[in-house]
């Protein structure tokens, strides 16, 4: 039997691992600055983690979860998001304190059972934070500047931030209502998953990316045509923040998101670049209601997801270029035979201790082929040791960027190696 990995998974190796690094870096760097600290849950919680926060009604927790009973018989869901386990985490601990905000972040492997295309995966990697612990409508805007500075830091240029406003539970009921209204007549034109979803959960028919279901919500009752004033004057806030922070956004009045747990403020950034229906690099949103609904306190928060692996898809569609952080100095080691490669553990020990990037040679090939090879896979200096070297105790270094060569009496002047490669490793 031929062993490939699971459906929707891959591996991730070679260049990617680099795009990562850098994407991954960039979001550290920018939620340092933000204060945020990290936390890191397990990759599976008890179902009912996420079946309540998610909501009943909504497709990831009707069809995507990787939902399985452990030897007890208890169950078991691999995560599918991040914010119900952060929530969980925060709620167990005891994390959150009345006058403080706590906030988050985390970088995790997410899954779903999702029907795997192109940004679409089974097994998916996203970074996110979580604000907790406010309703001020600076904090939504300040989640939001976080998102947007993340994306331009790497390179990004043209996507697009919609945002819109769900408003609050009363809110919500007011628009329910009107939104039933309009669509039962319209009922048996909806695909047959939009007729279910109407049944349990009416918001979700708006997750729907059927083209015919989209043409009747296309006007249908808008959400934030029912907000009431308080949350009226809660979404205007967060906007001019928006616009005195110089962020554009796109009022998109039919973005609702997958999650029965959002309120007030919501948001998503998309690229027309990505063509297929995945094309949305992160989003998030407010969810005030949510750690009460978990057992907490009523703890008002916010937060957003971005999916690593479609951002990194786009990077490198768009050919996004970064600096890759390496070390400058990577020392190559070339023994002339087995008892050379001996006597050159030691050095390398010396190297690896001065925290020098350094490899040796584990087949001795001829000097020409090994030097090409060094110079080929970016090293800038190779210590060549053969049996000479043994006998005078010393070595024999080459840069081979600056075609110079320094002979070090390795016994005596250990030090003089560090002179000659240079102690500066990054570049
Ligand atoms: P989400 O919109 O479901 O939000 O996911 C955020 C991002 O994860 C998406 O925009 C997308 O880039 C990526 N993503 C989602 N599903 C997949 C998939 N199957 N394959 C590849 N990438 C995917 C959340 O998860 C919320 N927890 C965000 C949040 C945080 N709201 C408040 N706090």
């Amino acid at each position: 039997m031929k062993i490939s990995s699971p459906r929707g998974t891959s591996d991730i190796y070679g260049e990617d691992i680099d795009y990562r690094n850098f994407i991954i870096n960039t979001a550290r760097k920018i939620f340092e600055i933000f204060n945020y600290s990290e936390i890191i849950t397990p990759a599976f919680e008890y179902t009912q983690v996420f079946s309540r926060s998610i909501g009943e009604g909504t497709d990831i927790v009707q069809k995507e979860m990787y939902t399985f009973m452990d030897r007890k018989g208890r169950s078991l869901t691999l995560r599918p998001e991040g914010t119900a386990s952060i929530v969980r985490a925060v709620i167990e601990n005891k994390m959150y304190s009345e006058n403080m905000l706590l906030k988050l972040f985390y970088i995790g492997n997410m899954f779903r059972y999702e029907r795997p295309q192109k940004g679409r995966m089974r097994e998916f990697w996203q970074l996110g934070i979580e604000s907790i612990g406010t309703d001020n409508p600076v904090i939504d805007a300040e989640v939001i500047w976080i998102l947007n500075s993340f994306f331009i830091k790497l390179g990004f240029k043209n996507l697009i931030l919609l945002v819109n406003s769900m408003g609050c539970s009363r809110c919500r009921e007011k628009f329910l209502a009107e939104f039933k209204k309009y669509i039962k007549p319209e009922l048996g034109k909806l695909c047959n998953d939009c007729q279910n979803r109407f049944e349990k959960n009416p918001l979700r028919v708006f997750d729907c990316k059927k083209n015919s279901c989209k043409s009747i919500l296309a006007s249908s009752p808008e959400v934030s045509s029912y907000l009431c004033s308080g949350c009226k004057r809660n979404f205007k806030e967060v906007l001019e923040c928006l616009k005195i922070l110089k962020i554009k956004y796109r009022i998109d009045k039919n973005l609702v998101r997958g999650f029965d747990y959002y309120t007030k403020t919501i948001f998503e950034i998309i690229s027309e670049d990505l063509q297929s229906a995945q094309n949305a690099l992160g989003g998030g949103g407010r969810y005030d209601n949510l750690i009460s609904q978990l057992g907490g306190p009523e703890i008002p928060a916010i937060g957003f997801a971005v999916g690593i692996d479609r951002t990194m898809m786009l990077m490198k569609q768009l050919n996004l270029k970064f600096k890759k952080l390496t070390r400058k100095t990577r020392v190559y080691l070339i023994t002339m035979n087995k008892n050379c490669q001996i006597y050159s553990l030691d050095i390398l020990k010396y190297l690896r201790e001065m925290e020098v990037t350094c490899d040796i040679n584990f087949s001795n090939k001829n000097l020409k082929k090994e030097i090409k090879w060094a110079r080929d896979n970016n090293y800038n200096f190779i210590i060549i040791i053969g049996e000479d070297e043994i006998n005078s105790g010393s070595l024999t270094i080459k840069d081979i960027k600056k075609f110079k060569q320094y002979k070090v009496d390795w016994k005596n002047q250990k030090d003089k190696i560090m002179e000659i490669i240079g102690a500066n490793y990054y570049d």
